[in-house]
């Protein structure tokens, strides 16, 4: 499955949220979209239903909770009562259910806590995402994870297993963030893994000076390196899809044109060797 059919979801965290972007992508065949409660200072929900409530209905809809309005700003929570209200708030603003609502970020409330603490607190905040979709509030529930490495740390084994595990991607990831990542979907299980911010949300002069091209199979010299660097994000780690955000429909044409091209797979493998050889050395 990874990389065979890769797919686009455009990601909403920096957008503006203007309509055109959101035609733009259902003309080029992008009929994915991820939010999440906090984006667009806590209204991307409500913006979504008012600019584009005709629009939603033909997008894959993914949002996420577990951020919460607060007097600093926001504050993060993986109480399940909140998440809970939080879901229902989801559909009620959206105008629809979600597809899937992710838990968003929830190390961020397992930092410092003890093995069993942090595992008791994970395990009922998925256990309140997976009832809500058991109910019809969402169609499928999830954990998207900026940095995975202290859920892996309290043993998610024997925790529901996620329908989706969202995780940082492509090359700008460090190897002990990917090697983490796939010790955690070893132990895990998750239906289906997503990559998310390829561009680590910008850094374009990056590829200046790196030319991912050649882990294209055959060379593709009508793709720049930007695209080259989007394409080769499916493998690193391997996902099924890829959340990228851009306000620009002609960037977002560009990314599309690499949906089609090959990932040289044996050089990302020896690419990751010489990571973990550079580490070790
Ligand atoms: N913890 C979490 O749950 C979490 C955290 C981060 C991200 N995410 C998900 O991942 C999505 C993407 O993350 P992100 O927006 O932070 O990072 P990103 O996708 O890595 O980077 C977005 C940036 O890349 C630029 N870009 C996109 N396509 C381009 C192209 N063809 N050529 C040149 N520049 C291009 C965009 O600029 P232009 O607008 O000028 O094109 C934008 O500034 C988010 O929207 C969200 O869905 C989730």
């Amino acid at each position: 499955m990874h990389g065979a059919d890769p797919h686009l979801v455009l990601g909403l965290h920096r957008s503006r949220h203007h309509r055109d972007i959101l035609t733009a992508a259902l003309d080029l065949g992008v009929t994915a979209l991820d939010t999440a409660a906090p984006y667009l200072g806590f209204r991307s929900h409500a913006v979504l239903a008012e600019t584009a409530a005709d629009l939603l209905p033909k997008f894959a809809l993914s949002t996420k909770v577990g951020f919460f309005p607060s007097a600093g700003g926001a504050e993060h929570s993986l109480d399940p009562v909140r998440l809970r209200l939080a879901v229902e708030r989801a559909a009620r603003e959206l105008g629809r259910e979600p597809d899937t609502v992710l838990l968003h970020n929830p190390e961020r409330s397992l930092a410092g806590l003890s093995t069993p603490d942090g595992r008791t607190l994970l395990g009922n905040a998925c256990a309140a995402l997976a009832d809500a979709a058991r109910d019809g509030l969402c169609g499928a529930w999830g954990v998207a994870s900026w940095d995975t490495r202290s859920l892996e740390m309290v043993q998610v084994d024997d925790l529901p297993s996620p329908d989706l595990l969202m995780v940082r991607a492509g090359f700008l990831v460090g190897i002990d963030l990917l090697d983490a990542i796939n010790v955690l979907r070893t132990a895990w299980q998750p239906g289906e893994t997503w990559g998310m911010s390829p561009f680590g949300g910008g850094h374009r002069k990056v590829w200046e000076e790196i030319d991912p091209r050649p882990f294209l199979r055959p060379l593709h010299e009508d793709l720049s390196r930007t695209q080259a660097a989007f394409r080769v994000s499916f493998h690193l780690p391997s996902a099924s899809a890829m959340a990228v955000g851009t306000d620009d429909p002609g960037h977002l044409a560009q990314l599309v044109q690499t949906l089609g091209a090959e990932v040289d797979t044996a050089a990302v493998s020896q690419y990751l060797r010489a990571l973990h050889g550079h580490r070790q050395s």
